[in-house]
């Protein structure tokens, strides 16, 4: 069944997110007919604009986004969907202007999704206004808010910015995107946990030694120095990105598939979590930013300081690492060690499910001295993989052994690969909420990492560096509960 057609409003709609992934994946929807028919995209922008030079710009967005080239057919109809509209997202009588576009225009239709690609500084006071406006009520048609990430800057932020926008919005009403979790990542680690039975009676602390997630990039921080000197590696990936993957994981299985039952579990974990106290914090987390380096194909890669628009003293962390302790029947005393990274030696989110090691009394008269834990790798992106190393007898008269994996990839060459803003744009359109994040989540989150970065923020004279382009600061090692435990970063076997 059609969903109903509906206009999409992008705040922000010249903007770096807007270029790179919101004007592709709803092109690609367009592509796939998955756009409701007379559905309408309605750019909002500052710039003296209009129409044509608008549709000429997201040609562009799109060709650049594109390996095989605009099709001028579907172009043609996807650009019957786009008009630009000018406002001033400071100035409030350019709401009513927009308020009469938007209401004098039969060709809008009456539900609209709001999409705000803007600075997170200006989310609630465009809330406002566009409630001042009339736009988010819900008369003649749904009203919908999407909101980038980061919700908030701490704990404190996240919960002012939800107070001021819930005065204007219903929750039903609300969209916080976490694009790392586009459907493709949730569902397959939910299928992967509870539709394969021979893995729940593993899936606990009498089997598992610990659990790493990690998300690394390759990329420096380009020319968002001014957002991610402010943010740092904690609050921008560890808060949102890690800790969700790490609900999927911990989580138990959710009564049905629908959103509040999926976010309801989520929840739990996050409540879960053992509080790190703010004089444990350096037991439990660890920071560093990259220095100069060099890349795998020897290009010289430069410092965090020497990238434009970082302060000279900048002591912000473009690697972050935390271990946690999710305190419940499951998991009580199985440590998750988390870590993400800037300019690391290759970009990648993957889950490395360690298991414990079995007893080897009997190979104790044998060249097997030590054997290799099973381990579990879920691959998220780029590669999407799931695979699991057993240890096997070397062929050959005497008793050695190696590591085998078994490889359950998901993916045939030729299965076209959505982009997440793709699925999450649709979402909106359905009025599935399961896969964006509902306040509590966002709130237990900040409430996790709060006293790391209140500690590091006002530890401000060191800072530990790791060269750009390697795996990371060695000394953040300290943060493994066992010797035997190391960072896992490649999803095949690992020669010791
Ligand atoms: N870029 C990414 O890859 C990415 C990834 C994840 C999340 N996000 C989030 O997405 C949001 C947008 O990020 P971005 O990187 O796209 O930022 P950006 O490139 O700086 O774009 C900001 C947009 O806001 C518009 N804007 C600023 N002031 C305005 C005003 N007074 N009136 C009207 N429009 C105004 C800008 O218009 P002009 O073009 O005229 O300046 C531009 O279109 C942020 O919340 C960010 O955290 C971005």
């Amino acid at each position: 069944m059609q969903n109903e057609a509906c206009t999409y409003v992008i705040f922000g709609a010249t903007g770096n997110l807007s270029k790179v992934k919101l004007m592709p994946a709803l092109y690609h929807l367009e592509m796939e007919n998955l756009l409701p028919k007379g559905s309408k995209i309605l750019a909002i922008g500052r710039r003296d604009w209009d129409n044509e030079k608008w549709i000429a710009e997201v040609r562009e967005m799109i060709k650049a986004k594109t390996k095989n080239g605009i099709d001028d057919a579907i172009f043609k109809r996807f650009s019957e969907r786009l008009s630009y509209f000018r406002v001033d997202i400071n100035v409030a009588n350019d709401y009513v202007k927009l308020a009469q576009e938007l209401n004098a225009n039969a060709t809008y239709p009456s539900n609209m999704a709001f999409y705000l690609a803007i600075s997170p500084e200006y989310f609630a006071d465009v809330t406002e206004r566009l409630s001042k406006a009339k736009l988010l009520e819900e008369n003649s048609g749904w009203r919908r808010l999407i909101i980038e990430k980061p919700f908030g800057y701490d704990l404190e932020s996240s919960q002012a910015l939800q107070k001021r926008i819930s005065r204007y919005l219903k929750e039903e009403q609300i969209y916080r995107i976490d694009h790392y979790l586009g459907k493709g990542t949730v569902q397959n680690v939910l299928v992967y946990r509870f539709a394969n039975t021979m893995l729940e009676p593993l899936w606990n602390r009498n089997y598992i030694d610990h659990i790493q997630i990690t998300h690394s990039e390759e990329l420096g921080i380009g020319t968002r120095a001014a957002y991610y000197d402010d943010a740092g590696a904690m609050r921008d990936m560890l808060q949102s990105h890690l800790l969700q993957l790490l609900t999927l994981v911990a989580m138990e299985p959710p009564a049905a598939m629908d959103a509040e039952s999926l976010r309801d579990e989520k929840v739990k974990v996050l409540k879960s979590i053992r509080p790190i106290p703010k004089q444990a914090v350096n037991a439990h987390a660890f920071r560093a930013q990259y220095s100069e380096g060099m890349s795998e194909d020897g290009e010289k890669l430069k410092g965090y300081l020497q990238e434009d628009g970082v302060p000279a003293d900048s002591v912000t962390e473009t690697y972050a690492a935390m271990k946690l302790y999710v305190d419940n029947w499951r998991w009580r005393d199985v440590p998750f060690y988390m870590r993400t990274g800037k300019r690391m030696a290759k970009g990648q989110s993957t889950i490395s499910i360690c298991f414990k090691e079995p007893p080897l009394q009997l190979f104790k008269n044998t060249q097997v001295q030590c054997m290799s834990p099973n381990w579990l790798l879920l691959g998220i992106q780029p590669e999407e993989c799931i695979r699991m190393e057993m240890t096997v007898k070397e062929p050959g008269l005497e008793m050695r052994t190696r590591v085998s994996s078994l490889d359950a990839s998901y993916r045939n060459e030729d299965e076209r690969h959505t982009d997440a803003y793709e699925d999450l744009l649709l979402d909106v359109i359905e009025g599935d909420r399961s896969l964006f994040l509902r306040f509590d989540e966002v709130e237990y989150a900040w409430r996790i990492v709060d006293p790391i970065i209140k500690k590091w923020a006002v530890e401000r004279d060191y800072i530990t560096t790791y060269p750009a382009g390697s795996w990371g600061p060695k000394e953040c090692g300290r943060l493994f509960e066992k010797e035997k435990q190391c960072w896992r970063s490649s999803l095949t076997p690992e020669c010791k």
